[in-house]
């Protein structure tokens, strides 16, 4: 979608992925196999509101490992840890429930997509406050251009589609 939601945006859309349960399945199966080959041990799948909620569990019931979620500011209840960001088209604030993940805890970073990073970094900031170990970022789209993939340096970026 061009020019969505702001204009000079080029939107990309997963909702045919959830649409399509053999897309969905394949997505989760390239996901799978990317962590079992390498990453000998996984504790936890950190998902990012909103659209890494819709990936992040079933991949997680695949490893066998929990999901925690980090969410947009103010929803989360209890103690929590929370940082500013910006993204490709905006700006908000993430958090997580202090108690999400133990140190020393190696945890999968999810999201649907990668523009500039930013939401990334932000969950990567938050889970080192917690003392997490990052295995790594996996994402089904990169946008190349946005060089979002420097910006997590030094934690790895896998992506199953590049723009
Ligand atoms: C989108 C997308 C990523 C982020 C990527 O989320 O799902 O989380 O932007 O952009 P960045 O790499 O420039 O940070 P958005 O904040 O629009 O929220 P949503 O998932 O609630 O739609
Ligand atoms: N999040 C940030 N940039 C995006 C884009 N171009 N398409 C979809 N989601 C995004």
């Amino acid at each position: 979608f061009v020019d969505f939601p702001r204009e000079g945006i080029v939107f990309r859309d997963i909702c045919p992925i959830l649409k399509d349960p053999a897309a969905l399945s394949a997505v989760i199966d390239l996901f799978e196999e990317h962590v079992r080959r390498n990453h000998q041990h996984v504790d936890l799948i950190a998902g990012l509101d909103a659209r890494g909620f819709l990936f992040g569990p079933l991949l997680a019931q695949r490893l066998g490992v929990g999901f925690v979620q980090v969410r947009k500011k103010g929803k989360l209840p209890g103690p929590t840890a929370s940082v500013a960001y910006e993204l490709e088209y905006g700006k908000a604030e993430a958090e997580i429930q202090k108690d999400a993940v133990a140190p020393g805890q190696k945890v999968l970073i999810i999201d649907d997509l990668l523009a500039t990073g930013g939401t990334l970094y932000a969950a990567c900031e938050l889970l080192k406050t917690l003392q997490a170990e990052i295995l790594e970022c996996v994402v089904i789209i990169e946008l190349k251009e946005l060089r979002g993939a420097d910006r997590l340096q030094p934690h790895a970026v896998f992506s199953l589609l590049q723009f």
